[in-house]
């Protein structure tokens, strides 16, 4: 494969996903996002609650039942000369380890911010999983077409709370019923908006300079307030930094309204210009494998089943680190050491599913997979490393499960084993008693794996709540140290669906007692797969 070919690939693409905290909008905007990349010809409203039509990334049973999306999509869309590959990160009720998990598949963020609410603690847990990678992120403060706080108190709060320096690029002149536009620091330009076109791709309303009298023709009063404003930020904020910002330290930030579908352009051309092209990824080796390494290579970090229920299949989500794929073409499957010929490899246009003859670095492929892929598994041109930083995140919720009819014991394991290989959940199973403990991300995984549960294992579980605060993964480099902590501690501790030795902590404090009790061992939030 030529090199050449590989680097103007990958220098058109940009992967990445949206975090937000549920209603800030990234529905919305993935809507706007798609109608500037013309997958629709018309953003239409595409809520399911409620309401006959679905976003086009709602497809599953369950999502047409509930009007929520539960499985990551990924979409494809050129944007002015460059190609975007937007994960969804399923958001609501549905948020689970796979949101968490799909963040590790991406080279940038964009985190939307309700601008009456402000940051809110979803979009803190999100940001804490983009900081094991350092994720660069940029910022859009969305709802400006509504009455908001105070920018300048949101960008404060964005760098106090979230740890992370703003810079912003453009700046909101007005709110709710007079909201004008946003004037764009870099460009010296000021865009005008205008109410009720957010269907459309507009013709751009643009004054060029903040010292132009025009601007005070159109906008009044609020031009000599503009530029006022703009020299109180431009002393007081951060200007753009592109090393800080892909080093995760500095987030450029817009405003906007997505509804309006005004200033997502903005947001776009920033990404666009400063997000990284697809990156290369570390291996246990201890090397990075790049875009032009010799050949294809790439990780799963998402597996579904059954997405389309006439098959049965289960998709493993495998995202692109290196080469080229052709239809076709023999990859090494290297967990299992095989090498195998994949024929029949799918792209996704949120739940369109397409048969794929090429991809390249930073795009996302589906793998039909018939119980042989796990999350985390690497594919490679032949060699033998695996790629390492995709993780189990360690479960927030968790709940006792139990049939309702005795005899199905093993088909009980036997799919909740399945399901937590997939990551649709976690299981546990303490040392002292025959308990199963299921633990989750988001309280949707329990229904899904209940429904799942019944229809492709035939057993019909129940939940009970059980006392526990959260898990740990427990390593110790000493033999004896951990054997003596084994015994300690026997009744707070677990096997989780791959064996591993996890403690469960059934409150705060005894989490924080036992750390302190036993300094030489170590509790881990993660653990890779
Ligand atoms: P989410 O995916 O992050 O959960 O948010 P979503 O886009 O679904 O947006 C949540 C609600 O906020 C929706 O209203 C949506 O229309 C609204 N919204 C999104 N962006 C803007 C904006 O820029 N301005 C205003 N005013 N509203 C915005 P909803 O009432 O829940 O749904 P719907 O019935 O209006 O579709």
């Amino acid at each position: 494969m030529p090199k050449l070919e590989i680097a103007n690939e990958v220098a058109k693409r940009r992967t990445f996903a949206i975090i937000s905290h549920p209603d800030a909008g990234k529905t919305t905007i993935t809507e706007k996002v798609l109608l500037h990349g013309q997958k629709l010809q018309k953003a239409g409203t595409v809520k399911g609650r409620g309401s006959k039509q679905h976003a086009k990334s709602d497809w599953m049973e369950m999502e047409k039942e509930r009007g929520i999306s539960v499985t990551t999509s990924v979409m494809q869309f050129p944007y002015r000369d460059g190609l975007m590959n937007l994960l969804d990160t399923p958001g609501h009720e549905d948020f689970s380890e796979d949101t968490y998990r799909t963040l590790t598949a991406v080279d940038a963020c964009l985190m939307v911010i309700d601008a009456a609410k402000g940051v809110e603690d979803r979009t803190i847990k999100l940001m804490e999983v983009t900081r094991l990678r350092d994720t660069p992120i940029l910022t859009f403060i969305n709802k400006l077409d509504r009455d908001i706080r105070d920018p300048l108190e949101l960008l404060d709060e964005v760098e106090s709370v979230l740890n992370i320096m703003c810079a912003p690029i453009t700046w909101p002149i007005g709110s709710g019923k007079s909201f004008k536009g946003v004037y764009h620091l870099l460009r010296d330009e000021t865009i005008l908006y205008k109410s009720g076109q957010g269907h459309t791709i507009q013709e751009l309303d643009i004054i060029q300079g903040i010292d132009n009298p025009e601007l005070d023709e159109r906008i009044g009063v609020y031009a000599e307030e503009l530029r006022e404003q703009i020299e109180l930020v431009q002393g007081a904020s951060n200007d753009f930094d592109l090393e800080m910002f892909l080093s995760g330290d500095l987030t450029p930030v817009f405003f906007g309204t997505a509804l309006g579908n005004f200033g997502v352009d903005h947001m776009l051309d920033g990404m666009l210009e400063w997000a990284p092209k697809p990156q290369g990824r570390p291996t246990d080796a201890g090397e990075v494998v790049e875009p032009e390494a010799p050949g294809i290579s790439g990780f799963v970090f998402k597996i579904q089943a059954n997405m389309d229920p006439k098959h049965r299949d289960r998709v493993a989500f495998m995202r692109i680190v290196s080469g080229r794929y052709e239809k076709g073409m023999r990859m090494r499957h290297v967990r299992i050491g095989k090498d195998v010929r994949i024929s029949d490899a799918l792209t996704f246009v949120a739940g369109d599913r397409e048969a794929v003859d090429e991809a390249w670095p930073g795009d996302i492929i589906g793998l039909h997979n018939h119980g042989t892929i796990q999350i985390g598994d690497t594919f490679s041109w032949g060699e033998d490393f695996r790629f390492t930083g995709i993780p189990n995140f360690a479960p927030e919720m968790f709940r006792r499960i139990r049939l309702k009819d005795p005899l199905k014991q093993k088909q009980l394991l036997k799919g909740l084993v399945q399901l937590a290989e997939e990551g649709a959940v976690q299981v546990f199973r303490p040392l002292m008693n025959n308990d199963l403990i299921v633990g989750a991300v988001g309280v949707l995984q329990f229904d899904v794996v209940v429904h799942r549960l019944k229809s492709e294992y035939g057993v019909q579980a129940i939940y009970e709540n059980v006392q526990v605060y959260t898990a740990r993964w427990v390593y110790c480099k000493d033999e004896k140290k951990l054997d003596e902590f084994r015994r300690r501690a026997e009744h707070n501790l677990a096997l989780d669906g791959g064996e591993n030795l996890t403690y469960i902590a059934p409150t705060r404090a005894n989490l924080m007692l036992t750390e302190e009790r036993y300094p030489d061992i170590e509790f881990h939030k993660t653990r890779e797969v």
